[in-house]
């Protein structure tokens, strides 16, 4: 089929997908594959949810499509929906977690207006077009650098990576470094505008940051005026076991982008969320942004319905539970099985990180094996999981695998497919 793979030379082979219901999809010769990646971590309700097949159905019959200039009432609906579960209240919509964050740094540069320079961190995505490329730090960015396809203006600033710590420390124990770093960086530069991060850096390692670090970011982002864009693209929608992973920090953000698990997958939605006072600043000053397709209807149609199952659910208690079994779970592979570095997660979002050597800590990969070409480990053990049926992604330059399962998935569920990861990984050792 001539249609091109996404971040990828075109000559891979896809597997046929005929259907998917809970926490599985099938092939097209009836082999079932547990999601333990929901997709691209953003089947967060799992598939085939009835309600929010319902809300699609009844939105195309009543109104498919009206201009964003129109109010009707799916945005109404959405928009109280999305300011129950949300921290911030004022939206503007898109269609991919990609433009939410275009979007964010738009209104982030006009809002600071003419400060524009963004700071972001090395592990990191924040999408594919030229500002979001530009925030990203993992090395999707290199090739958009090598055809001039970023933006001037975007600092990176040190990780809070613990297990890999850029300044050599240990966690407990150690002054936050990473986060006083930010301090260094807003002394030596001119003309910042914000710092955009995920609070939980997804494909990039799920690294969550103690939350030390968040305090003294938000300290620092005060004193110097900053604007602090939280991307929840992917840690938020329950994933971390709260709506939003900021909600487990003492954080404020101006601006909040999420998209993926907002309609749980089901149609393609970007939200950048804002304060009152950045919303208040556009009353007076020109809103230069838009798309024919924000404010979608039927983009919008799952948002109540979504918010709606997680209650019915009661799915943030269950994402808790499961924390301690993925927790728990995966701290015994650890014992097990020597290419296992460590282990890490908050809520249904959990990586295994591989290393040669757990002494020195040797990478299986580095980014610039990847940059040459060189076969990436998570791609084999993805390749060897899936000929079991369990399917699970990881970036073909890092060294770990993304475990975030839908939130509705079940310990029984979640034990089986531990499982054969379990004897996957023996052959690695
Ligand atoms: C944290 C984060 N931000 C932004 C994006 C880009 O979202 P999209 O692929 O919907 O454009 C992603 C996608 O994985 C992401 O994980």
């Amino acid at each position: 089929m001539p249609v091109y793979h996404t971040w990828s030379k075109q000559n891979v082979k896809s597997l046929k997908v005929v259907k998917a219901e809970g926490c599985y999809f099938y092939d097209e010769n009836g082999k079932r594959y547990f999601d333990m990646s929901s997709q691209l971590m953003c089947s967060n309700l799992g598939h085939g949810n009835r309600a929010v097949i319902e809300a699609i159905k009844k939105q195309a019959e009543k109104l498919a499509y009206i201009a964003p200039g129109f109010d009707c009432e799916i945005k109404e609906r959405a928009v109280k929906a999305l300011q129950e579960v949300m921290p911030l209240n004022c939206f503007f919509f898109s269609t991919s977690g990609t433009e939410a964050n275009e979007a964010a740094i738009k209104i982030a540069r006009m809002f600071k207006f003419p400060k524009y320079k963004i700071i972001s961190r090395y592990h990191s995505y924040h999408g594919s077009t030229a500002v979001s490329i530009s925030l990203t730090g993992d090395p999707r960015r290199y090739f958009a650098e090598k055809v001039r396809c970023t933006i001037e203006g975007v600092i990176f600033a040190p990780d809070p990576y613990c297990y890999r710590c850029p300044f050599g420390r240990e966690y407990p124990g150690c002054d936050f470094e990473c986060a006083r770093y930010l301090e260094y960086v807003l002394k030596n530069e001119w003309h910042v505008a914000g710092f955009v991060f995920e609070p939980v850096v997804g494909t990039n390692g799920v690294i969550v940051p103690p939350k030390e670090y968040y305090e003294i970011i938000g300290e620092i982002a005060e004193k110097y005026e900053i604007l602090l864009i939280a991307d929840e693209v992917m840690s938020g929608w329950g994933r971390t076991g709260e709506w939003f992973a900021v909600n487990h920090y003492k954080l404020k953000p101006d601006i909040i982008t999420t998209a993926k698990g907002a309609t749980g997958a089901y149609m393609p939605l970007g939200i950048t969320a804002t304060t009152e006072e950045i919303y208040g600043f556009f009353e007076e000053n020109f809103f230069a942004h838009g798309h024919t397709y924000s404010d979608h209807p039927m983009c919008l149609a799952p948002v109540p319905a979504v918010v709606e199952e997680f209650k019915r659910l009661n799915l943030l208690d269950h994402v808790k539970r499961m924390e301690k079994f993925m927790s728990k779970r995966l701290n015994e592979m650890k014992e097990e099985h020597v290419s296992i570095g460590d282990v890490r997660g908050i809520g249904m979002f959990w990586t295994i990180e591989f290393v040669r050597n757990r002494e020195t800590k040797e990478p299986f990969v580095t980014r610039k094996d990847f940059m040459e070409g060189r076969p990436s480990i998570i791609k084999e053990i993805s390749k060897a999981a899936m000929e079991r049926g369990v399917y699970v992604t990881g970036p073909g330059w890092g060294n770990h695998l993304m475990l975030a399962p839908p939130l509705i998935a079940k310990k029984e569920e979640l034990e089986e497919a531990f499982d054969v990861l379990d004897g996957t990984i023996s052959a690695l050792d």
